[in-house]
């Protein structure tokens, strides 16, 4: 047996008082979609606060391919291969698209910056994702929010990321644009990226997720497979625990 991409063993995570997440143990496979799915304050953030180096956790541990891991930063967790694309995305307005790209880990040729090369590759990352954007030039304010998904997820790719986390990337969007977040998930996983998604939307989770992952008050309460499972039978799940 090989170790699974990512091993979450007995996480622990406390707030002053709050229990935020009491002994959680998650595998995450390689090339899965996995779902994580739970009421407000079920954890589900702070779980992937702790896989993306944000927050240190508690209690537990984190291990890649077998191998412990410690991330003091998302920095760390983006050099083994962990992205985290959060809702707000971090993406510089004004700036274009290639400079979002890159930004943090520009190309250099000798002293200099590579834009020839780092607008060549942007190209390359939008088109893996199946985005037709022809001028990366464009500032990222002229695009919309299904776009703005994808230059944060070509980011991630600029790193290598092998597991790519979205924490409710459809929330704040249309009914278009929520459907081309979804085609970029699908885009990753038909090219072998490893994704947690963490979302309200039901219909959503047994679309695109290959597993799904219910916590409740900081608990893992059911893990299994998405296939079977209807929008209705989730949210049940996710209500109780158990199915109906
Ligand atoms: N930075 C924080 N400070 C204090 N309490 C927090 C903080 N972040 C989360 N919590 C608490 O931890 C629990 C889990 O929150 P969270 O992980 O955000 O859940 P979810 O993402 O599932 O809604 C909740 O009770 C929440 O109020
Ligand atoms: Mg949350």
């Amino acid at each position: 047996m090989t170790a699974p991409l990512v091993r979450l063993a007995a996480i622990r995570k406390r707030y002053g008082a709050v229990d935020a997440l009491q002994g959680v143990d998650l595998d995450v496979g390689a090339g899965e979609v996995v779902a994580i799915c739970g009421d407000n304050g079920a954890g589900k953030s702070s779980l992937i606060r702790v896989v993306s180096g944000a927050h240190a956790p508690d209690g537990g541990t984190i291990e890649i391919e077998g191998r412990a891991v410690r991330f003091g930063s998302p920095l760390d967790a983006l050099k083994a291969g962990v992205a985290t694309i959060y809702q707000d995305l971090a993406l510089a307005p004004r700036q274009p698209i290639w400079q979002n790209i890159f930004i943090g880990a520009e190309l250099t040729r000798s002293i200099l910056l590579d834009k020839p090369r780092m607008r060549e590759e942007s190209r390359r990352y939008l088109a893996r994702l199946r985005i037709g954007i022809a001028d990366v030039d464009r500032a990222v304010d002229t695009l919309s929010g299904g776009q703005r998904q994808a230059v944060a997820i070509a980011r991630a790719l600029r790193w290598n990321a092998r597991l790519v986390i979205m924490d409710e990337p459809t929330a704040a969007l249309g009914v278009a644009e929520s459907r081309q977040v979804l085609d970029l998930i699908r885009e990753l996983h038909r090219a072998g990226t490893t994704v947690i998604l963490i979302s309200h939307n039901m219909a959503e989770v047994v679309e695109v997720a290959t597993r799904v992952a219910i916590l409740k008050g900081g608990r893992k309460v059911a893990d299994r497979p998405a296939a079977g499972l209807s929008a209705d039978s989730l949210a049940h799940l996710v209500m109780t625990g158990t199915l109906q």
